[in-house]
C-alpha cells in the first residue's frame, strides 16, 4: 500500500503508475496501450491544442468495506462522452471500449484506489482529444482517448461543509445554443475568470446566471446548483447546463425519500426562498451551499445560519455516499464492480 495520508487529500492531481492510451485513425479506433509516461506528443497543429476540439470525462470508483472496488454510473459518462463528442464533430468513443479502458486503467492502478473509510476516492479522468494537423477551423481526422486516474479528496477544501459562493451577473460560462450542455474544454477555460473573481474575493465558487436575460441560475462552477424547499427538490433546467450524472441521481434518492422533485427555470429572486442550497457533481459530490453573494447587488443570501449544512442535504449526501461505497444496497443498479 501506498504511504499516502489519503484523509487529507485535496483535489489535485498525483501521479499513478500507468495510463491507457487508444488512438483512431484512418476512420477507427486502435488497441488499447499502456503507458507510464505522463505526457502525450502532440502534433504542433493538433486541433485540440487550436481550436479546442477537446472533450473530457469525470467520475469516480470506490473500495469498499468487502475490499470491492465500485465504479458509479459509467455508462452515463460514456454516454455524455459520446454527445460531447457529437456536439464538437469529434470521432466517437464507443461504449465497449470506454469501459475497458476505464477497466485497465483502475485495476493497472489499484494500489492507488484510497481505503475504505478515508472520505478519498479514486478519479477517473476519460479525454477525448482531437489530434490530426489542421490550420483552418474543421475537424481533425485523427484522435486520441485516454483515461488517467488520481486519488482524490473533496473538491472544495471545506469538505462537506457549507461553502460561499459568489454571484458573477457579468460573466457568463457558456451561451444557451452554444456548449454548455457537453463537457468540452472551452467551457472551462470561459468559465475561470468568473472563479478568479469569487476566489480572490474569498468565495468558494461562482454561480453563473443564464446567459441571455440574467434572470435564472444557471451553473455553480464545475457543478449543478439544487435547493430544497417544501420536501421538494429543485434544480435548473437551462440549455446551457450540463447534465449532471450526481444530479440525476440526488433527484431519484429524492424520489425514493417520498420528496418531489422539480426540473425547470429557476429565477434569480426564487433562491432566497430555499431552505437549503447546494451543489453537485461528481468531484464536488454535494457542496452545501452557505452564502450567495451577488457581486453585481451586494444582496446577500443565507442559507445554513449556524454554519452546518442542512437536514435534507445531509440525508442526500449520506445515502448517496453509502450506495457508491457499498454501504448500502444498490437499488437503483447504479454500481458496477471492478475486478
Ligand atoms: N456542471 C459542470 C460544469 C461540471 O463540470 C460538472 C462535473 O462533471 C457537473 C456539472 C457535474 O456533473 P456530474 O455529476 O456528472 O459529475
Ligand atoms: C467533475 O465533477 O467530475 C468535474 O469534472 C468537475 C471539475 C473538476 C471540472
Amino acid at each position: 500500500m501506498e504511504n499516502i495520508d489519503w484523509k487529507s487529500m485535496s483535489f489535485g492531481y498525483k501521479k499513478t503508475d500507468y495510463n491507457v492510451r487508444c488512438y483512431y485513425r484512418n476512420g477507427a479506433w486502435g488497441e488499447i496501450e499502456v503507458s507510464s509516461s505522463e505526457h502525450i506528443q502532440l502534433h504542433i497543429a493538433a486541433t485540440a491544442i487550436h481550436y479546442g476540439q477537446e472533450a473530457f470525462e469525470g467520475l469516480k470508483a470506490f473500495m469498499g468495506q468487502d475490499g470491492k472496488i465500485r465504479v458509479f454510473r459509467w455508462k452515463e459518462n460514456a454516454a455524455r462522452m459520446k454527445r460531447s463528442a457529437e456536439g464538437i464533430l469529434m470521432a466517437e468513443v464507443p461504449e465497449e471500449l470506454f469501459g475497458r479502458a476505464m477497466e485497465k486503467a483502475i485495476l493497472l492502478n489499484k494500489r492507488f484506489v484510497p481505503p475504505y473509510g478515508t472520505g478519498a476516492s479514486l478519479y477517473i479522468r476519460p479525454l477525448l482529444l482531437g489530434t490530426g494537423a489542421e490550420v483552418g477551423v474543421k475537424p481533425a481526422d485523427e484522435y486520441l482517448f485516454m483515461i488517467f486516474v488520481t486519488p482524490v479528496g473533496p473538491y472544495f477544501k471545506e469538505g462537506f461543509a457549507p461553502v460561499d459562493m459568489l454571484i458573477t451577473p457579468g460573466i457568463d460560462r457558456a451561451a444557451p445554443l452554444g456548449t454548455g450542455h457537453i463537457k468540452v474544454g472551452g467551457n472551462y477555460a470561459g468559465s475561470l475568470t468568473a472563479l478568479k473573481l469569487a476566489h480572490d474575493k474569498g468565495y468558494a465558487s461562482a454561480l453563473f446566471l443564464d446567459a441571455k436575460e440574467k434572470k435564472y441560475l444557471d451553473e455553480a462552477g464545475p457543478a449543478n446548483l439544487f435547493g430544497i424547499k417544501n420536501n421538494t427538490f429543485i434544480t435548473p433546467a437551462s440549455p446551457s447546463i450540463l447534465p449532471s450524472i450526481t444530479n440525476k441521481s440526488l433527484q431519484e434518492i429524492a424520489m425514493s425519500m417520498g420528496m418531489k422533485v422539480e426540473v425547470r427555470p429557476v429565477p434569480l429572486e426564487e433562491l432566497s426562498t430555499f431552505e437549503e442550497a447546494g451543489a453537485c457533481g461528481t468531484a464536488a459530490v454535494i457542496s452545501p451551499i452557505n452564502r450567495v453573494v451577488n457581486d453585481d447587488t451586494g444582496e446577500l443570501i443565507e442559507f445554513c445560519k449556524d454554519g452546518k449544512p442542512g437536514p435534507i442535504s445531509v440525508k442526500l449526501y449520506e445515502k448517496l455516499i453509502a450506495i457508491q461505497t457499498g454501504d448500502a444496497p444498490d437499488d437503483f443498479g447504479w454500481v458496477n464492480m471492478i475486478g
